[in-house]
């Protein structure tokens, strides 16, 4: 049966395997004996590899040990998560935090507590596999309005907000294959006018946008977005997830959100590294306005729109060109993965470049003339 299934996928050039890959110095990556420079990284700031980021990881493993031992509510809360949660609730200007162990982990937990019998949750179509698992996993009832249109999720609420107890609004800051940004300030303003809650999905946003804050605090509506979840595992370089909100919010999450109760804490390291990371993040402006200026280098080179993040694709259609212009960069020295459904809808199989503060503008610049010679473009 596993076979079968497997050429199934293999004659739609859908099969996946892993590809040993070594990332030993920043934005470089060594697969298959051959150096690349990486465009498909999330690792925005390169801080995965910072000194003060690893001592950080080092002398909590000196302190800790490796693991947390036990899920938080038993004995794996270790003290580094305070200082944590106070860092990420401070950035984000909520009055709490609370940090799981990671981002699908989080958004798989979130929406079934806050969402249940009776209550509607609407999202976006293009939201991450982790949120779709997060609504799935909830007794509330879904809808799903058109990618950033706010029409068609204006439509929903007042066709079918009235039928329900509460609503929860749920939509990504930046989406991760698409790089686009959500319409924060038009969504705020619906969730007010049907008295609906809003939840952002800022795995991309945090570290790049909005000083480093992230997209709500770039769209002027961090006030506004009461539930803000987000990713320790990409721009600040370690692992985990997290969301900050009421104190309220976090104390009822505490209680119920079963992906943080019956799971171990992180190990003491991620949670070290973490606030070194975050440390950074909030001190140094220049740094977190580097990857949307490569991306923005990129962009311009090839005549393409200014991007709205870090992250920037080429849509090529079938899976199979995806995987052949891979190939190809690959052979020109640059690491950038061919995306495919499911992970995006069908025939959008795509390159999705990812742009990083370690990439230097001589990196962008040849990667650019490697994608104007296999003719990537039209
Ligand atoms: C938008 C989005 N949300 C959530 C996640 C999951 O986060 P993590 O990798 O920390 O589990 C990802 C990463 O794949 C993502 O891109």
């Amino acid at each position: 049966m596993a076979q079968r299934k497997l050429a199934a996928l293999e004659n739609q050039s859908l099969r996946r395997a892993l590809a040993e890959t070594e990332r030993k110095s920043v934005g470089r990556a060594r697969r298959d004996r051959q150096e690349l420079i990486s465009f498909c990284c999330n690792d925005y700031l390169g801080l995965s590899q910072h000194p003060d980021v690893k001592r950080a990881a080092a002398q909590a493993i000196e302190e800790l040990g490796v693991g947390a031992g036990a899920s938080r509510l038993v004995t794996g809360n270790h003290p580094l998560y305070r200082d944590l949660e106070n860092q990420l609730a401070r950035l984000k200007g909520t009055e709490a935090a609370l940090v799981f162990g990671s981002g699908y982990l989080a958004n798989l937990g979130i929406p079934p507590v806050l969402a249940g019998k009776n209550d509607l949750i609407i999202a976006d179509d293009l939201s991450h596999a982790s949120m779709r698992a997060g609504i799935q996993a909830s007794t509330a009832e879904s809808r799903f309005f058109a990618h950033n249109d706010v029409e068609d999720c204006r439509t929903i609420l007042e066709n079918e907000r009235n039928r329900f107890d509460h609503c929860l609004i749920m939509t990504e800051g930046v989406f991760s294959m698409d790089g686009d940004r959500a319409p924060l300030v038009e969504l705020c303003d619906l969730a007010d006018a049907h008295d609906a809650w809003i939840m952002t999905d800022d795995a991309h946003g945090l570290g790049v946008l909005g000083g480093g804050r992230g997209s709500a605090v770039e769209a002027g509506v961090a006030d506004r977005i009461p539930l803000q979840m987000g990713t320790l595992s990409k721009a600040v370089g370690a692992y985990g997830g997290f969301i900050c909100a009421s104190r309220a919010v976090i104390d009822l999450l505490v209680n119920r959100a079963r992906s943080l109760i019956y799971a171990t804490g992180l190990p003491p390291s991620a949670v070290a590294s973490s606030c070194a990371a975050l440390d950074i993040i909030s001190s140094n402006e220049a740094l977190v306005g580097l990857p949307l200026a490569r991306a923005s280098q990129f962009t311009r080179e090839l005549n393409l729109p200014g991007p709205e993040s870090s992250i920037v694709p080429i849509i090529v259609g079938d899976a199979e060109t995806a995987l052949s212009a891979s190939k190809q960069l690959a052979q020109e020295g640059f690491l950038v993965t061919a995306i495919r459904p499911p992970t995006v809808p069908d025939k959008t199989a795509r390159l999705r470049f990812t742009f990083a503060a370690t990439h230097s503008e001589d990196d962008v610049f040849r990667l650019t003339a490697a994608v104007k010679k296999i003719g990537l473009l039209p």
